[in-house]
């Protein structure tokens, strides 16, 4: 095997078998990588030209019922400090973000028994009833088929879901029993099945990661067909047991992004906070290899710092302002432009 002919057939067929990924995963060069680099960024340049997409992100609760081992906002840590927006707040962030030119606004949170179906229902309603141009992605993790149902006719366009590791006995490493990895995919594709524009993805560099597990996430999003992707090195958190693993490395998260967008020509990719945090220039590397989309902090600044799934965690002290005004000139000396459209999945 050779990875330039598996990064050429990447490039023109959009496939690769799980031998090929696995080797490519395990062998590539720093020269095969910047190949791999060009051939994604100009993919991305043939979908997108030189447009970044930027979604306002509310950190809505960090407040969950579940206990992954790897999250800093597990139920289990006693530490962490709890908050949840009220309906007002998250729709003043929105206001906020409205005027700053923002047109997807995700509401993400943990796992929260506050935020029924009815209360999210009504967030929705409102914010698509004041901003009918824009987008909503909801993130609330697994809460079923029917609720799925109730969300989308509220009027919920997409929904980001990760599947964490498509491998089973990994997701078991990873999760308390309560939890099935098996469940999260068939939810998964429930997302779909019900009309939203659908997330998946999961972290690189994870405790007990190997680069079958990564070959296999790949293919499962080559089954899956999501819209959107979200992933990111994984970044220990102080208070969890997985607190002395490595974090995941730049160059594989790399690597994977760009093997992303040429399997998936036209997914929605973000260059991730998680990203950001583990080198200065981690979001600018990000589109260099592919992606396509930034998702600046739209919550109130007090609860920043609070919204805590890993250490270190960038731009906790920044209004969404500043972080528009600091992104828009990082992306403009890489050659890219933020622009304000929804930018939906085509
Ligand atoms: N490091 C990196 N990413 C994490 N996530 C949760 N905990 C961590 C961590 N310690 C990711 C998960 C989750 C998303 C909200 O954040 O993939 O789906
Ligand atoms: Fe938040 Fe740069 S993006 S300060």
């Amino acid at each position: 095997m050779n990875n330039l002919s598996i990064i050429e057939q990447l490039k023109t067929t959009h496939t690769a078998t799980r031998e090929q990924l696995i080797f490519l995963l395990k062998n590539i060069t720093g020269a095969e990588r910047e190949e791999l680099r060009q051939a994604a960024q100009q993919t991305a340049q043939a979908v997108f030209g030189n447009k970044i997409y930027i979604r306002g992100l509310v950190e809505i609760s960090s407040i969950c019922k579940r206990d992954c081992r790897y999250c800093g906002l597990r139920r289990s840590n006693p530490n962490a400090v709890r908050y949840r927006l009220t309906p007002e707040q998250i729709l003043s962030c929105c206001e906020k973000g409205y005027a700053l030119g923002f047109r997807t606004f995700v509401l993400q949170g943990g796992e929260d028994g506050f935020f029924s179906d009815e209360v999210v229902c009504g967030v929705v309603r409102e914010i698509k009833r004041r901003y009918p141009d824009c987008a909503v992605t909801l993130s609330l993790g697994e809460r079923g088929d029917e609720s799925f149902r109730r969300l989308y006719a509220a009027g919920a366009d997409r929904y980001l879901l990760r599947h964490e590791t498509a491998d089973l006995a990994h997701y078991a490493k990873l999760h308390p029993d309560s939890m099935s990895g098996a469940e999260r995919q068939r939810q998964l594709f429930v997302l779909k099945q019900t009309g939203f524009q659908t997330g998946a993805g999961f972290m690189v560099g994870s405790p007990y990661q190997t680069a079958e597990n990564l070959a296999d996430d790949l293919l499962f999003l080559k089954k899956l067909q999501p819209q959107m992707c979200g992933i990111g090195p994984f970044i220990p958190h102080k208070d969890t047991e997985f607190r002395d693993f490595s974090q995941g490395s730049l160059e594989l998260t790399l690597t994977l992004l760009a093997v992303i967008r040429l399997m998936h020509p036209r997914i929605l990719l973000p260059a991730t906070t998680a990203l950001g945090t583990i080198h200065p220039q981690g979001r600018e590397l990000g589109i260099l290899h592919g992606a396509n989309v930034v998702m600046p902090n739209l919550s109130p600044l007090e609860h920043r710092k609070d919204y805590a799934i890993y250490d270190n965690k960038i731009c906790t002290g920044d209004e969404a302002a500043e972080c528009i005004r600091c992104l828009s000139v990082r992306v403009q000396r890489i050659g890219y432009k933020i622009v304000t459209e929804r930018g939906d999945y085509h």
